[in-house]
């Protein structure tokens, strides 16, 4: 017996009537893990860890793209296409494989990583890389859509957010409660905005005890923090290439997160998110890519600074698995010299 699918563990509050899902992947159903060594690191009783990386594609992209590409199988659509900074076009390349539908994806050259890159070549989606950033990229991807060529399948396709919602009813479902706040990596805003329409949902529903409701407290990188400037930025930079965006499609559901939730919208260097995410590893065990630690690299600071207290419960989305991007974290392994295989020279190598 497998897992019911998300789709329809969810389907009073995501199906129309009658309708069907037959293209799952197994997503969905994610950990979430009391991280208790971080946490007393960084002063909090309560610190959980949602482990996105566990969706099939791994990321949390596929929450919304199983009901984006069920839907537009369901109405006829030819093809699928999207713009991406990675994620979106391993989980666009998946679904639609599994449709049985061509997937168009258009990528920033050059700064998509490696893992992301080949699931989706190997899912047999076409690439167009483009020079220019992914705001480029999704404003061709938006053209495609309104001519009819293809079904948009980034998060400007409501379907999406929808799906992605999920993730909050299933937080709500495992601590049987809101936790009080929710921190995750901000980039095309789509995740901020999805999880608090959740969160709002769950508790409007009468499922949240209490009606509760977290505060929403949203991450950028330095050099890509349009919302937290107030400005779009021309030519975004980051080593979190995930959320490496100037012009967030969904810029004004972050702020209304941000806003009706009582949260905040920070930005973060690089050096905190990348120290964060071997962190997590070192303390937790988990592998999280680059944007994904910023989550947690912005909680450090907010549990530093007394802006959340040791009681508190707090819940990070790691958004994506450490494996898509294994250039970031350059090993050791490669520098090392050999030594012979006899007990004697491997004990010394390792200093024991
Ligand atoms: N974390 C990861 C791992 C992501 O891939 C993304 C977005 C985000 C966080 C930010 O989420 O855009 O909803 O604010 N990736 C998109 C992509 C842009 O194309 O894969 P957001």
């Amino acid at each position: 017996m497998t897992a019911q699918p998300l789709l329809e563990r969810y389907r009073d509050l995501l199906a129309e009537p009658d309708e069907r899902f037959p293209i799952t992947l197994g997503e969905g159903g994610t950990p979430l893990l009391h991280a208790r060594r971080l946490g007393d690191e960084l002063g909090l009783d309560r610190l959980f860890l949602k482990f996105e990386g566990t969706n099939p594609t791994g990321s949390f992209k596929d929450r919304g793209m199983v009901l984006a590409v069920n839907r537009a199988a369901a109405s006829g659509a030819r093809a699928v296409v999207c713009a991406s900074t990675g994620n979106t076009s391993a989980s666009a390349a998946a679904y639609a494989a599994a449709a049985g539908l061509p997937c168009h994806v258009v990528l920033p050259a050059g700064k998509v990583a490696r893992g992301k890159l080949s699931q989706a070549v190997a899912a047999g989606a076409r690439l167009v890389m483009v020079d220019g950033s992914f705001d480029d990229a999704l404003g061709a991807v938006r053209r495609l859509g309104e001519e009819g060529v293809a079904a948009v399948v980034n998060s400007i396709n409501p379907d999406r957010l929808a799906g992605q919602q999920t993730a909050a009813f299933e937080i709500v479902d495992a601590l049987g409660e809101s936790p009080e706040a929710v921190a995750l990596p901000v980039g095309n805003a789509g995740n901020i905005t999805a999880l608090w329409a959740g969160f709002v949902r769950y508790a409007e529903a009468g499922v949240t005890p209490g009606g509760r409701r977290p505060r929403m407290l949203g991450f950028q990188a330095e050099g890509a923090a349009p919302i937290v400037n107030d400005a779009p930025v021309e030519r975004p930079e980051t080593a979190a290439t995930a959320i490496r965006i100037g012009n967030p499609a969904s810029w004004s559901g972050a702020v209304a997160a941000r806003d009706e939730s009582g949260g905040s919208i920070e930005a973060l260097t690089d050096a905190e998110i990348l120290e964060m995410q071997l962190r997590i590893l070192r303390s937790e065990g988990l592998f999280c890519e680059p944007a994904s630690a910023a989550g947690v690299a912005g909680v450090e600071r907010l549990a530093r600074e007394e802006r959340l207290h040791r009681s508190e419960g707090v819940v990070c989305i790691l958004t994506g698995h450490g494996l898509k991007d294994p250039d970031v974290v350059a090993g050791e392994e490669g520098t090392l010299t050999p030594v012979d295989s006899d007990l004697a020279s491997i004990r010394r190598a390792m200093g024991l």
